[in-house]
């Protein structure tokens, strides 16, 4: 395997993220990794989600768009089982998982990045890397994660508080694969951060894919997600509002344009 991250994510043509994994046929062709249908969630008595419905195949990155406060962080909240009650159906891998507790759901080959890293700033890189215990089988061993994240090798001895931004974000991510997680749920990795990082961010995101990972990216930053994604959802009030494929971009930006203002 390569170590090193795969061409500039900007340089892929018009509905390349979708030629690069085969073409629509073979996307079709892998199982469903994750089926949500008709997911209600609360948090205490405020009911936020409305009858989510969303569908991600093995191998796939897909994009949750929305405007702030759409409930794309509650979804990805809903699905490893961090919201108050939850309604409806979470299957992952087919195992119905809107009953189990988050750690079960773990198990399933869940990870969740959420929007405030979790990186301790007491640890060193390599100690908040090695953190969480192996959840599934596959996990990246460390010397997987330093070859595909240099940076962080070079830190691993720094605490948590010197290291940037965007190494940060890429030591929440690692973390994640050290788990043997198949399914990524990131949020809003980009944010906040240098275009050169985002970039890079980009090219790890296409690295992952390229490995098989399957992974669901909350993005505010559309132009991070539009090349990346093979499908999208655009999200408002709790509900998914429109789907697409990266092939029907370009017809839907007017669209985006009214939901999102980009
Ligand atoms: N812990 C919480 N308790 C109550 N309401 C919440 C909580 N977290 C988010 N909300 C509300 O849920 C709605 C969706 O929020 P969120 O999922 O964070 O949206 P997004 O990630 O799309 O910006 C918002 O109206 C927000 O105020
Ligand atoms: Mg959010």
């Amino acid at each position: 395997m390569t170590p090193t991250l795969v061409a500039s994510p900007t340089a892929l043509p018009p509905g390349g993220a979708e030629l690069a994994r085969g073409g629509p046929s073979q996307r079709s062709m892998s199982p469903e990794l994750l089926k949500i249908e008709d997911l209600h969630a609360w948090y205490g008595e405020s009911h936020i989600l409305h009858g989510v419905n969303l569908t991600v195949h093995e191998g796939e990155v897909v994009t949750l768009l929305g405007r702030n406060g759409a409930g794309r962080t509650t979804t990805l909240r809903a699905i490893v089982g961090l919201t108050g009650r939850r309604k409806g159906s979470i299957k992952i891998t087919d195992i119905e998982a809107i009953h189990l507790a988050p750690h079960k759901i773990a198990r399933l080959g869940v990870g969740y990045c959420p929007e405030e890293r979790g990186i301790f700033a007491s640890l060193s890189a390599a100690e908040n890397l090695m953190l969480p215990p192996t959840i599934a089988a596959g996990g990246m061993s460390v010397e997987e994660i330093y070859d595909m994240f240099p940076n962080l090798k070079e830190r691993s001895s720094s605490p948590g508080t010197r290291l940037s931004g965007g190494e940060q974000q890429m030591l929440a991510v690692a973390r994640i694969l050290r788990t043997g997680a198949r399914l990524l749920l990131l949020d809003e990795i980009s944010e906040g951060l240098a275009p050169v990082i985002v970039q890079k961010l980009a090219e790890m995101i296409l690295a992952l894919k390229a490995k098989g990972y399957t992974i669901v990216l909350v993005e505010q930053n559309f132009r991070f997600a539009a090349p990346l994604a093979d499908r999208f959802y655009v999200m408002e009030h709790g509900t998914i509002v429109k789907q697409f494929a990266q092939a029907e971009l370009t017809q839907n930006m007017g669209m985006l344009q009214e939901y999102l203002g980009v």
